[in-house]
This record gives structure tokens, C-alpha cells and sequence, in this order.
């Protein structure tokens, strides 16, 4: 597959001197859905701005389907569109309008097939003479995306789609994020949940500190870091927790809690069986949580495991 971004030695040092973007390289395929997986502070709002042309980057090059994005810009930008992290809105005009604006701002032509388009796929159309300020937070984001995709660009950048958003609007971004892939669209998106990065991207790249610490198949990422912990809280506390059941299943027994470490990709692992085992053998279930291991934990795996190698 073509490369629709090229990313080339890309550093940025803030005036503070805090360097954001260490010597970044990276390839975005035409038609891929890409996350970029980081927490707080990794560099992801820098990194996409600084593709987008928000932001001035100290050294190195970046190529949007060839074109440089500083020699070139205007054709760059043409390609390009980007859903920033903060929303900002025109909140007195109407969605219609805006949406036209943006268009406009962008030297093209008005196409009010496309803007129409636009709006219903993304169950706006109803809205299309509401004031912003009129509108729920979800349709508001909803009309950001719309903004981004104004002039028909080829690469959507959305930064932290999801961040603070509860789980049906999640789901609803999610759905648009797939429908516009479909429609051909090359989505880089950044986010520090594990699980949207697996949900929708076919690669993901680690970034933390400034630094791409890897680069990898979501699937195959997942699968190696796909730690998950099922914590059991039992109705009494137990001083000495039948062997063979903690040897089983290599329990740590600390009071009335066991825990249980597996990874989501095995299959051979049969919970329900274990919790059986657990009761028959005379330990009553009060509770049990599961857990994922946390973006921070695998930063730390990941990074233990580099310095090994
Ligand atoms: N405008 C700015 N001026 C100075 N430092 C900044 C600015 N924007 C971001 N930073 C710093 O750069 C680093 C990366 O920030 P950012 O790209 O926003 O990370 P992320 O989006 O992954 O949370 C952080 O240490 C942040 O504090
Ligand atoms: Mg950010």
C-alpha cells in the first residue's frame, strides 16, 4: 500500500526548551485507520499539529501524498483535516453556515450536495439551521467533524476523539470513524485508551515522551500486552487457600482476595470453570473485578523490555 503521510526526523522544542518530539519517523498507509497511544504529555497533540500546520516543528520533513508540508502547504492542507483536542466552535452561527465557511476557507468551490451529504451522515441535517450554542456536547463534536471534513480532505487527524465522552457517545464516534474509513478516508486518530486503539485501528504507534516506541499491528500489539487480572473477593478471609487450586491457577491469595493474572488472548482459559473451582472447594465468591493492565504498566513492560534488547 502507498504511504499518504511520510514522517522524516521530526523534532519540536517548545520555547520552554521542553522537547515534545524526539526524532520522530513514521508511515501512514492510504486507508488505514491509525492510533497514535500515548498518555498526557507523550507529544501526540504536538505531533498532529505539527503535520496539520498548527504547529512549527524545529527540523525535519513531512510529506502529505508527497507534497512538503511547509514548501507546499496549500496543497498539503487541501489533503488534509483535523478534529483538534479543544472544542471550539462559532457558537451564534448556524451549523449550515459554519460548515460552508470552513469550505470556504479552504478555496473551494460551494457543493451543497456535499455539505447536505455531509450533515445527514452525520445526523446533523435536522440541526442545520440551529445556533452551535444550541446544541447537546455530542452534536457539537459531531459539527467538528463535519468542519474538518468540509473541503473533502483525504486524511482525518482527530486528537483524542473520545477523551471525557461517555460510552454511548463513544460508540457513536467510533461508528463515524468506521463509516468515513469505509468511504475511503485515512484516519490517524490519538488516544491514550488501550481498547480504542484495538477497537478501530488496524496499527498503532506507542508515543511517550517525545519518542514512537514502537510501531505494530494492533493485533499483535494487543496479544502481547494484553494482560488482563481478575481480583475475587471472597466472603472470608483465608489464611491457607487449598494448594492445588492456587497452584491451578497460580492465585495470590492476599486476606480475602485472590487474584488471577491471564491474557485475553489465550483461549484455553475458562473462567467460569475456575470460579466453580473456587466454590466447590468450600470458598464463597462475595465479588470480582476484572482488570486490564494500564497504558502505564505496558509503557513500563515495553520499556524494560527495550532495554533488554
Ligand atoms: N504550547 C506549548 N508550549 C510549551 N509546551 C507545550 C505546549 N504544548 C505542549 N507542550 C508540552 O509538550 C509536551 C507534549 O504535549 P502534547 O503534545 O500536548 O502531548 P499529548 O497530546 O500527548 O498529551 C508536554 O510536555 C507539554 O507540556
Ligand atoms: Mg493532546
Amino acid at each position: 500500500m502507498k504511504n499518504i503521510l511520510e514522517i522524516t526526523d521530526v523534532n519540536k522544542i517548545y520555547r520552554n526548551s521542553i522537547k515534545a518530539l524526539d526524532n520522530i519517523n513514521l508511515n501512514i498507509k492510504e486507508g488505514e485507520i491509525f492510533s497514535l497511544l500515548g498518555p498526557n504529555g507523550a507529544g501526540k497533540s504536538t505531533l498532529i499539529n505539527s503535520i496539520c500546520g498548527v504547529v512549527n516543528f524545529n527540523s525535519g520533513t513531512i510529506k502529505i501524498k508527497g507534497y512538503d508540508n511547509i514548501k507546499e502547504y496549500r496543497k498539503a492542507r487541501q489533503i488534509t483535516g483535523i478534529v483538534p483536542q479543544e472544542l471550539y466552535l462559532e457558537s451564534f452561527e448556524t451549523v449550515w453556515k459554519n460548515i460552508n465557511y470552513s469550505r470556504g476557507l479552504f478555496g473551494k468551490p460551494k457543493n451543497h450536495k456535499y455539505v447536505e451529504d455531509l450533515l445527514k451522515m452525520l445526523s446533523l441535517w435536522d440541526k442545520k439551521d440551529s445556533k452551535i450554542k444550541e446544541l447537546s456536547g455530542g452534536m457539537k463534536r459531531r459539527v467538528l467533524i463535519a468542519k474538518a471534513l468540509s473541503h473533502q480532505p483525504k486524511l482525518l487527524f482527530l486528537d483524542e476523539p473520545t477523551a471525557s465522552i461517555d460510552v454511548e457517545l463513544r460508540k457513536e464516534t467510533w461508528d463515524i470513524v468506521r463509516k468515513l474509513n469505509k468511504n475511503g478516508t485515512t484516519i490517524v486518530l490519538t488516544t491514550h485508551y488501550i481498547e480504542e486503539a484495538e477497537e478501530l485501528s488496524s496499527r498503532v504507534a506507542i508515543i511517550n515522551d517525545g519518542k514512537i516506541i514502537l510501531v505494530n499491528e494492533t493485533d499483535k500489539l494487543i496479544k502481547k500486552l494484553g494482560e488482563k487480572s481478575i481480583r475475587i473477593e471472597l466472603k472470608k478471609e483465608t489464611n491457607n487457600l487449598n494448594s492445588n487450586l492456587k497452584n491451578k491457577y497460580n492465585l495470590e491469595v492476599n486476606k480475602n482476595f485472590l487474584t488471577f493474572k491471564y491474557n485475553i488472548k489465550e483461549d484455553n482459559i475458562n473462567l467460569t470453570e475456575m470460579l466453580n473451582e473456587i466454590e466447590n472447594n468450600g470458598y464463597q465468591i462475595k465479588d470480582f473485578i476484572t482488570e486490564q493492565s494500564s497504558l502505564e504498566e505496558i509503557f513500563i513492560k515495553l520499556i524494560k523490555e527495550d532495554k533488554k534488547s
